[in-house]
């Protein structure tokens, strides 16, 4: 079997990693994997499948309808010219599951350990397959302890919440105020880090890139070079 190489950047959310990430598998040839879609993606079946994310974050009532529902989860990641998209029984969510109530959702259910471990199946599947650069919040601590290359990408909350309020505005969302996107993210960096199983955290053997105060080209150029350096390229 031919080896493949893999590449894991985490971090918080609007650190700018799925960005990065795209161009760094576009230079490398290499396969993108959003894994943050594939939670998302559960969080959508689970509210179409009447589970409650509105209140607290504590989801301790919702664990044992989302364990129920894991078993009728058929999630298939496809790439489309090039694109990943998320099936969930055959139904395309992709164009569904960036609003904020899916964010809200996606942190709630990756709680849940039995819900991590069948995503965690599936994306060393997809590494084992292919050379791929993967994005999301365990991928250098928990999903790929081996990858190549490891980059934990962050922000203060503040540039991040700027950036992701931005995104809903040139989506044409206007529901929220900046106020409220701020607040949830600070809630989902939380919940995202306090975790038992799998938390978000920066692997001891990652590169850190704080793209508080740089752009993206430049956020892409830094990491590139970690990317190269590491690999022997360069
Ligand atoms: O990267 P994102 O914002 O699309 O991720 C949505 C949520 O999914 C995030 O709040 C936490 C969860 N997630 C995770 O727990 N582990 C991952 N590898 C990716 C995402």
């Amino acid at each position: 079997m031919s080896q493949h190489y893999s590449i894991a950047i985490d971090g918080p959310s609007g650190a700018g990693k799925s960005t990065i990430a795209k161009a760094i598998a576009r230079d490398m040839h290499y396969l993108y994997l959003d894994t943050g879609a594939m939670y998302r993606a559960f969080g959508l079946f689970a509210i179409k499948n009447g589970v409650d994310f509105s209140g607290e974050w504590s989801n301790k009532r919702n664990e044992k309808s989302l364990i129920a529902l894991l078993n009728d989860f058929d999630l298939d990641v496809r790439y489309v010219d090039g694109v990943q998209r998320v099936f969930v029984g055959g139904e395309d969510y992709t164009d569904f599951i960036r609003t904020n109530e899916v964010s809200k959702a996606a942190s709630a259910v990756a709680v849940v350990s039995a819900v991590r471990l069948k995503m965690v199946e599936l994306q060393r599947k997809i590494a084992a397959g292919a050379n791929v650069v993967m994005d999301g919040r365990d991928i250098g601590t928990y999903v790929l302890p081996n990858a190549a290359v490891k980059v934990f990408v962050t922000a203060s909350p503040l540039a991040r919440a700027k950036r992701r309020y931005k995104e809903l505005l040139e989506k044409g969302d206007d529901s929220h105020t900046f106020e409220q996107v701020y607040s949830d993210m600070i809630e989902r960096d939380k919940n995202d880090s306090s975790r038992a199983f799998a938390p978000l955290s920066r692997a001891d053997d990652a590169a850190l890139l704080d793209t508080t105060d740089i752009g993206l080209e430049e956020s892409i150029a830094a990491v590139q070079n970690i990317v190269l350096t590491k690999l022997g390229l360069k």
